[in-house]
């Protein structure tokens, strides 16, 4: 699909391209086929942490949907939803034991993704309400849609580490605005831990983040109308930046690249061995979040981890 001139697309490439270094908004990376190779990064076995945040759920989603009582839940970057049906069993359970209707709010940039999972969902759990939106969580005007009782907003799979600190900091203080009182905030996180590993999870031996990764340039190249613009021309390039403790994701060109994006009527030029930032993956330390969800209005109120300590999900309670 190409975009308009004033598609956000273009908004963003106008403004990450030509900027130093060059960097582009991780959202772009979820067209159809981004999300579906990101589903499949899932399941590759250097990557830990769906696995240890699905370990954290099946022990503990009975007590949350308790804790929560929520009437609805909205989930940002639900993408297939996969983990979340833990949730959605213990809310529909508990939905079945109170009466009460449960409503799920499923929120993605992935149309296409999002509406097949929305189908899916609503003809396995009929007790609940599953109510997609296509949207962005950064957006600056952030509504949540009114419930009949608390709300939670969930936020999986360490998509919060895609934001830098200062991003962050906007985003939680968006989202304690939108919530109520006596609402909840379910975050997943990726916690600090042996840099092998965690390069390791971002260079899958299989290669399924590299194309993922890559996927960025096809985006570009069909939205964009591009000249000149070639997937084979880029490497994958996963590494772990110390000083602000995250997993950095570029695309390295093989050799100079000349392109015309005829949607922005604009050439751009990249150099042989320079690089576009595609993606941040911040790892965060226990203590630290917890500080810096309380200082955003979110105390938390309650952690758990799986068995390696490697991943964390905190309820912040508004
Ligand atoms: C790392 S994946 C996580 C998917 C799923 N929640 C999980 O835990 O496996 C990030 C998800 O967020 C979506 N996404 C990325 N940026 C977004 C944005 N700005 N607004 C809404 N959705 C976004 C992507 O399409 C993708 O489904």
């Amino acid at each position: 699909m190409t975009a308009s001139a004033d598609h956000p697309l273009a908004a963003d490439a106008l403004d990450g391209l030509w900027s130093d270094p060059p960097t582009l908004p991780t959202k772009w990376l979820y067209d159809e086929r981004g999300s579906r190779l990101f589903d499949e990064i899932t399941r590759v076995p250097e990557y830990y942490p769906t696995r240890r945040e699905t370990e954290i759920l099946q022990e503990h989603s009975a007590s949350i949907a308790a804790a929560t009582d929520a009437s609805t839940m909205v989930e940002f970057g639900s993408g297939t939803s996969t983990k979340t049906r833990l949730l959605l069993r213990a809310f529909a359970d508990r939905a079945a034991q109170t009466g009460n209707g449960f409503t799920y709010v499923p929120l993605d940039v992935s149309t296409e993704i999002l509406e097949s999972s929305a189908v899916t969902l609503a003809a396995d759990y009929p007790g609940i309400a599953v109510e997609p939106v296509v949207g962005d969580f950064t957006a600056p005007d952030l509504a949540l849609p009114p419930a009949p009782g608390p709300r939670i907003v969930v936020f999986l799979g360490g998509t919060i580490g895609n934001f830098d600190d200062k991003e962050r900091a906007v985003f939680l203080e968006r989202l304690a605005a939108a919530l109520a009182p006596g609402d909840f905030f379910l975050l997943g996180a990726d916690l600090v831990k042996d840099t092998g590993r965690l390069v390791a999870a971002y260079n899958d031996k299989a290669g399924v983040t590299a194309d993922f990764n890559r996927n960025m340039i096809e985006v570009l190249r069909s939205g964009l109308d591009a000249q000149g613009l070639y997937v084979d021309d880029f490497d994958h390039i996963a590494r772990w930046n110390p000083r602000r403790h995250r997993i950095e994701m570029w695309l390295r060109a093989r050799r100079d690249i000349d392109v015309y994006f005829e949607v922005l009527q604009r050439s751009w030029r990249l150099p042989r061995g320079a690089e576009v930032l595609t993606e941040i993956s911040t790892k965060f330390d226990r203590r630290a979040l917890d500080d810096e969800l309380g200082d955003a209005g979110l105390p938390v109120v309650q952690t758990w981890t799986d068995g390696a300590e490697d991943f964390v999900l905190a309820l912040s309670r508004r």
